[in-house]
């Protein structure tokens, strides 16, 4: 343990380099032994769950149970996230424990090195046995906050480690977060996961988390040293494939956010347009649409499919005018019919499939 924590505090001091040299040791033995005893010692097939929210709604998802006691405007939100942050990098830096951004977190650095404006999660990851030497070293601790821009913003933070956390398989489900960054005055927080190789044997240099989210050894190491939220963080060295991989390319392109992963907890999609924001690449930021710009897109949206139908109805009422002529055709000549017919079904579906077609691209060339 002390070696490795000499080998993490050197890592995490000259950065990229050394980062490289140093792959969580899970393949260690001793190591393997030690969190094998762990996990018999925690195994309850019945594990209840850690961590609880008070739900309700998707908002209500986003708040640690113990500290709730409401829902925060936007603004709150937004200060509280951006400390919460800068606070957690700080912590972990001084505590020598490698920490780097995960999914929507990630997507948000990719952008500008902020998070996205509606995403109301913060995620995180660690290795497995960053995250046993968490819950050993760490658990429990309140670190108080002072932002180095405002000496009146004082904050205070738990790190609470879940007791299952030591079980590196999904098992039932209900403890896929292994830790919590807690801001204790009202409950929101960063989710910390910790990856596994799970199976060293099978799917060497796999690492998962609880909730299977797969990542190569190569796509993890040697970690980029970057800046989130103003402030010194990790991610992982193939952030691009890592973010391709789970949110596909599109979100690493489209520049026009309409608010489809309800991030308002509104299962009815036209609620989200509350949510629609729109990249501004000059001052590199996602801004928020104004009522008007949301109605006009709205409206030229229903032109855009009147039209669509309207085009649809033309090409149904051509078909139709051709299979009647054809029919008068008919009875004068049946071979001629046969003949007929058949290049003009042909040209039918040629031209259904470049309408179709057509649509399709247009949709494309609209989204990016
Ligand atoms: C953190 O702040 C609280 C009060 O805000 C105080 O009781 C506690 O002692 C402080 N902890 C440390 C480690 O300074
Ligand atoms: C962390 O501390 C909390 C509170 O004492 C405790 O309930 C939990 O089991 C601890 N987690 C671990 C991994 O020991």
């Amino acid at each position: 343990m002390k070696l490795r924590l000499i080998l993490l505090a050197l890592a995490s001091s000259t950065g990229l380099i050394s980062a490289l040299a140093l792959p969580p040791p899970s393949n260690d033995p001793k190591f393997r032994a030690w969190l094998e005893t762990r996990r018999r010692k925690q195994k309850d097939p019945g594990m209840p769950k850690y961590f609880h929210e008070p739900g309700g709604s998707e908002l209500g998802n986003h708040y640690d149970s113990r500290f709730y006691s409401g829902i925060d405007t936007y603004e709150n939100k937004r200060d509280t996230q951006l400390h919460m942050l800068r606070a957690y990098f700080t912590f972990f830096s001084e505590a020598s424990m490698e920490t780097w951004l995960a999914h929507g977190t990630l997507l948000g650095w990719w952008w500008n090195g902020k998070m996205l404006p509606w995403d109301w999660d913060i995620d995180t990851q660690v290795s497995g046995s960053t995250l046993a030497y968490m819950a050993e070293h760490h658990n429990g601790t309140i670190y108080n906050y002072t932002a180095t821009d405002d000496p009146d913003v004082k904050r205070s933070y738990l790190l609470d480690v879940n007791p299952a956390s030591y079980e590196r398989e999904r098992g039932n489900g209900n403890n896929i977060i292994d830790a919590r960054w807690i801001d204790i005055r009202n409950g929101l927080y960063i989710d910390i996961t910790g990856l596994s190789e799970t199976h060293p044997d099978d799917r060497p240099g796999v690492w998962s988390c609880k909730n299977y989210h797969r990542y190569h050894t190569t796509d993890l190491y040697p970690m980029r040293e970057s800046m989130y939220e103003g402030v010194v963080a990790k991610v992982p060295y193939a952030y691009d494939r890592i973010l391709t991989q789970e949110y596909h390319e599109k979100a690493l392109v489209v520049t026009d956010y309409e608010g489809h992963a309800y991030p308002f907890g509104f299962r009815k999609p036209s609620a989200n347009y509350l949510y629609s924001h729109r990249w501004n690449p000059e001052v590199k930021e996602w801004i928020k649409k104004s009522d008007e710009e949301i109605a006009e897109e709205k409206e030229e949206k229903e032109a855009k499919k009147k039209a669509e139908n309207e085009e649809k109805e033309r090409v149904e009422a051509e078909k139709k005018k051709q299979e009647e002529e054809g029919k008068e055709e008919e009875p004068k000549d049946e071979g001629k019919k046969e003949k007929r017919s058949l290049p003009e079904e042909k040209r039918y579906v040629e031209l259904e499939k470049e309408t179709s077609g057509l649509a399709h691209l247009r949709r494309k060339r609209d989204m990016f």
